[in-house]
């Protein structure tokens, strides 16, 4: 990895964890439970190799549709990282949320607050979990935002910019992803980062969210590297 250009904030769809157990006739809870471990250790090696901003996309405003069941475990594999969060500060690692605190039980919301606390101060990577996060859900919260400015006088409709919308996404001042990734062979957006993927280098696989390891994020650095981004420029 020399002379490799390390895009300073990857976002990921962690996809495939269903088909992962279904493989091995598990049940799907125990394709989250691996993708998670996946998730500990992708997270570990963005901040060794210097990536600064790693967003991850943990549970969409859509996946509350899921079966009761399938929705409890994923709440409870919340739970128990976040209540083990300590040890990703010990690594120097920050943790953040995108998303709405609307339907998340008050517990979690308690545990994401406590995990962003104790770890604001550490200078490595800072992860952004997106939890209960959907695109469209995020841009219509943050243009109610502006247009109660608007409103109050605060601001005119005039001085509306692209910047003014991105200051009122769930995550300000963070750089857009340079690059999507989304394993297990699907090719959607799926509501992820659709603003601040406007200019986004998308990256597939094959390979299920479980099965992903480092080498395979070393692979899409470097395929990064050789991509030509013009931003609609020549
Ligand atoms: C999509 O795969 C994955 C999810 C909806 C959940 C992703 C969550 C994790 C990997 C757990 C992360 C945990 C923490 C603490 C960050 P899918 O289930 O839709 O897979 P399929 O398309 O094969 O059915």
């Amino acid at each position: 990895m020399n002379n490799i250009k390390i895009p300073q904030h990857i976002a990921i769809i962690m996809d495939g964890n269903g088909r992962w157990a279904k493989k091995r006739g598990l049940p799907r809870s125990a394709g989250h439970i691996k993708g998670c471990q996946t998730f500990k250790q992708i997270a570990r090696y963005c901040n060794k190799i210097g990536v600064k901003y790693l967003t991850v996309y943990a549970f969409s405003t859509e996946n509350w549709r899921r079966p009761k069941e399938e929705v409890d475990a994923l709440m409870n594999l919340f739970r128990d990282y976040l209540k083990d969060s300590k040890n990703f500060v010990k690594e120097n690692i920050a943790l953040r949320f995108l998303g709405s605190n609307d339907h998340l039980d008050p517990d979690i919301l308690d545990l994401m607050q406590t995990a962003q606390d104790d770890s604001k101060n550490a200078t490595g990577l800072t992860v952004y979990l997106a939890i209960n996060y959907g695109g469209r859900d995020e841009i219509k919260n943050a243009v109610k935002q502006i247009a109660n400015k608007v409103k109050s006088g605060e601001i005119s409709p005039e001085e509306i910019t692209e910047d003014t919308i991105s200051e009122y996404l769930y995550a300000p001042g963070v750089p857009d992803p340079e690059m999507i990734i989304r394993p297990s062979g699907e090719y959607r957006l799926s509501n992820f980062l659709i603003w601040q993927g406007a200019y986004s280098e998308f990256w597939y696989s094959d390979i299920l969210w479980p099965d992903f390891k480092p080498s395979h994020l070393d692979k899409a650095i470097e395929d990064f590297n050789n991509r030509n981004r013009r931003f609609g420029g020549v």
